[in-house]
């Protein structure tokens, strides 16, 4: 695909854009949550940014630096601003509702926006995201722990794959500070994942828990695969990107080998002729597709259709991987990660996977094995794109 070719295409997306921009000010901006037929639906737990679970809301708002550096058109920061208030109330105010995906709240707003506009509040809130972060380090079984409440006791600790793509917040506080706190809680997070995640054969698994008091891991207890022994296709997706994130920020080429090894096995076990994987590696050829609760399907989309594996389709995954490819470029010029990216290019640019109808804001077609539209596959393969075009600077 020509330069030009990706130039139009994050037009479209950019287009697409505007109707966010009309429709969200900044109190409302955070009940967009990751789902949609043709729109993003609002109210659902977890959305809004304020809500303990949120882990979506800086999808769209991300959006905003992307558009500015493709752009260079000011009102995408300007927007963007509206939401200021409430990063910083979230961390400052309410810093016991949080939990680990503070790396997916705070990258792609605070960062983005803090090293495009040097205005330190920016900084000051990711800053303060790292140290909730922090906090969730289990110092005896070395890992972040996920989801539960830290003014609570109940329940075991747990470590899950996709908090590798938080511990870049902690490897951007290292560098934006000098200290080896934050830097020495990602490496032993990365380190604790590398372990006892990656299996033998290189797939991965979603979720372990661990015992409080001793550290020890108890047992693998899957929840966003598909079952335990499973092989979750967006979580292998953070797994690959977040160990290239460590390996340009840490310099260490272990990382990179790890990514390359996990980005091997995902490749070897995709279908054949298609970048996109079924949402879990070992779904049983007949599990019927995930049926999109909160959003509703279009009558086109026949989720009932249980032969038909386009239905687990989870286009998320592919656009998180093409960003770790570009990523990985970064590190090392490889024949192999620049054939993943064109595939990537050509294929979740075609119709099946990219709607360019400028009046319907989702733009990836079949996310999370739901046949919906989802921001953060939105986010990611807008990232992608523009990293097609310019993969000299560093977002975060
Ligand atoms: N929280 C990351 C994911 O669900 O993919």
């Amino acid at each position: 695909m020509t330069e030009r070719e990706i130039k139009d295409n994050i037009e479209i997306c950019r287009k697409k854009f505007e109707i966010h921009m009309n429709g969200f000010d900044g109190k409302e901006l955070y009940e967009l949550p990751a789902c949609g037929d043709r729109k993003y639906h609002s109210h659902s737990k977890g959305n809004n940014l304020l809500d303990m679970y949120s882990w979506v809301a800086s999808f769209v708002s991300g959006l905003a630096p992307i558009y500015y550096l493709e752009s260079g058109d000011r009102k995408y920061i300007d927007w963007a601003y509206k939401f200021k208030e409430a990063y910083h109330e979230k961390v400052f105010e309410y810093p016991l509702d949080t939990m680990h995906d503070l790396g997916f709240l705070y990258i792609p707003y605070c960062i983005n926006l803090y090293n495009i506009t040097n205005d330190s509040d920016f900084k000051n809130d990711a800053l303060k995201a790292a140290d909730e972060l922090l906090k969730r380090f289990d110092i005896n079984g070395r890992y972040i722990d996920a989801w539960r409440r830290m003014d609570s006791d109940e329940g075991t600790g747990r470590a899950i794959i996709d908090c590798m793509m938080n511990i870049p917040l902690l490897l951007w506080a290292w560098k934006t500070t000098g200290n080896t706190i934050y830097r020495d809680v990602a490496k032993a997070h990365a380190d604790m994942t590398e372990k006892i995640f990656i299996r033998k054969d290189k797939t991965v698994c979603h979720s372990f828990e661990f015992d409080r008091n001793t550290g020890e891991v108890l047992h693998e207890s899957n929840c966003c695969g598909f079952g335990n022994g499973s092989y979750w296709s967006r979580g292998v997706s953070w797994a690959i990107y977040g160990f290239a994130v460590a390996a340009r920020y840490l310099q260490e080429d272990k990382y990179y080998n790890t990514a390359m090894e996990l980005l091997d096995k995902y490749l070897d076990s995709l279908d054949e002729n298609d970048i996109v994987p079924v949402w879990d590696f070992c779904l049983p050829d007949k599990e019927p597709a995930k049926i999109a609760t909160n959003c509703p399907s279009e009558a086109s989309w026949d989720e009932s259709d249980i032969k038909n594996r386009e239905f687990n389709k989870d286009s998320s995954a592919a656009a998180v991987v093409a960003c770790a490819c570009m990523e990985l470029l970064k590190h090392e010029d490889n024949e192999r990660l620049k054939a993943v990216v064109q595939a990537s290019l050509n294929i979740l640019c075609s119709d099946k996977y990219f709607n360019k109808d400028i009046n319907v804001e989702g733009i990836l077609k079949r996310q999370n094995g739901q046949m919906v539209y989802a921001t953060y596959g939105d986010y990611y393969f807008v990232q992608f794109l523009y990293m097609c075009i310019d993969n000299k600077i560093n977002l975060w």
